[in-house]
C-alpha cells in the first residue's frame, strides 16, 4: 500500500454494501504498489439510499475511478454520464472511470469472465452452446460477453421463470445468429438442455455455505462438459466437488475477479498489472 500518500496521489475506491469483505482492495493496492504507481485505492461503504450523494461526493472530491459492487451496479448507470456499450447491454456497471471530467461506467465483469474461461478452462466459446444458470445482473453480464465471443445457443435456467424469459427476450432482438432457448431448474427440462452444453455457469449465489441446486445432476453432462461457478468461496462448491467427481474442468469465480480487475486497473492507469499478481493475491486470501 502507498504509505507515502501526497496531494498528487490520486484515490480509486470501490462503492458497495456492505464492502468490508471485498478483496479488491487487496489486490488493487498490490498491483498498484508493484509498479510502484503513486495510487491508493479504497473501500467506501454506501447504503443503498446514499448513492446518488454519494456519486456527488465523489465527483466533488476527484475521484480518479472507482469500483461498483452490490446493490449499486444497475442503480448507478442513471447518475453516470456515460456507460460503454457492453456496460449498457448487459444493464451493470463494475467500473467507472473519470474522463474529462466525466464519469463513464464500464463492465469488466464479461471481459474477465471470457478470460477465465480461456485462461482457467481452455474454453472456446466460438460456436458452443453454455447453459446459464440464473437471470440476475450477473447472467445478463455472462450472455452479453458469451453472445460478443460467438456462441450459438444460450439456454438460460432460472428458477424464476419470467426473469429467466426477459433475459432472453433482451438479448433475442440482439443477436440474431445466437438461439436462445429457456429452462426450468427442474431435473427433466434441465436434462435436456444438459445434454447439448458445451459450458454450464452458475451465476447465482448458490453455491456459497455449502448449497445446491436440487435438480442439477452432473451424470446428465456431456462426458467433455466444462463447469464454471461464479462463485469462489467456498473455492469448491458442491457442484464444482460433483463435477471434478466426473472428471470434468471446473473453474471457480477467482480467474474472473482477478480478470476483472486487472481490466479496471489498466482502465485507470493506462498500465496493465504484473502478470498474474490479482489472482496470487486473492487465492492466498481466500485459502487462509
Ligand atoms: P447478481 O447481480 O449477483 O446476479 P441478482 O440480480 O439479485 O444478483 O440475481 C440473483 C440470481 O440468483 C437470480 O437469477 C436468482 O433467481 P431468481 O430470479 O429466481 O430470484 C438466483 N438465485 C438466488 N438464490 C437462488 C437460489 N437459492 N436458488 C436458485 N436461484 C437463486
Amino acid at each position: 500500500m502507498n504509505m507515502n500518500i501526497t496531494g498528487k496521489t490520486k484515490v480509486l475506491g470501490i462503492i458497495g454494501h456492505p464492502v468490508a469483505h471485498s478483496l479488491s482492495p487487496l489486490m488493487q493496492n498490490a498491483a498498484l504498489k508493484a509498479l510502484g504507481l503513486d495510487y491508493i485505492y479504497v473501500p467506501f461503504a454506501v447504503e443503498p439510499q446514499n448513492l446518488t450523494v454519494a456519486v456527488k461526493g465523489l465527483r466533488a472530491l476527484g475521484i480518479h475511478g472507482f469500483n461498483v459492487t452490490i446493490p449499486h451496479k444497475t442503480a448507478i448507470i442513471p447518475l453516470l454520464d456515460r456507460v460503454s456499450p457492453e456496460a449498457e447491454l448487459s444493464g451493470a456497471v463494475n467500473t467507472v472511470c473519470r474522463e474529462d471530467g466525466l464519469l463513464v461506467g464500464y463492465n469488466t465483469d464479461g471481459i474477465g469472465f471470457i478470460k477465465s474461461l480461456v485462461d482457467d478452462l481452455g474454453f472456446n466459446p466460438d460456436g458452443a452452446t453454455v447453459l446459464i444458470l440464473g437471470a440476475g445482473g450477473a447472467a445478463r453480464g455472462a450472455v452479453a460477453a458469451l453472445c460478443g465471443a460467438g456462441v450459438t445457443k444460450i439456454v438460460v435456467a432460472n428458477r424464476t421463470r419470467d426473469k429467466g424469459e426477459a433475459l432472453v427476450d433482451t438479448f433475442r432482438g440482439r443477436y440474431s445468429h445466437v438461439k436462445f432457448a429457456l429452462s426450468s431448474q427442474e431435473t427433466g427440462e434441465l436434462h435436456e438442455h444438459l445434454r447439448e452444453a458445451n459450458l454450464i455457469v452458475n451465476t447465482t449465489s448458490v453455491g456459497m455455505n455449502g448449497s445446491s441446486f436440487a435438480g442439477l445432476d452432473v451424470d446428465a453432462f456431456l462426458p467433455d462438459a466444462k463447469v464454471y461457478d461464479m462463485v469462489y468461496s467456498p473455492p469448491e462448491t458442491p457442484l464444482l466437488v460433483a463435477a471434478r467427481g466426473r472428471n470434468l474442468s471446473c473453474a471457480n469465480g477467482l480467474g474472473m475477479l482477478a480478470a476483472q480487475g486487472e481490466t479496471a486497473f489498466s482502465l485507470w492507469t493506462g498500465t496493465d498489472p504484473p502478470c498474474g499478481l490479482m489472482k496470487l493475491k486473492l487465492s492466498t486470501a481466500i485459502d487462509v
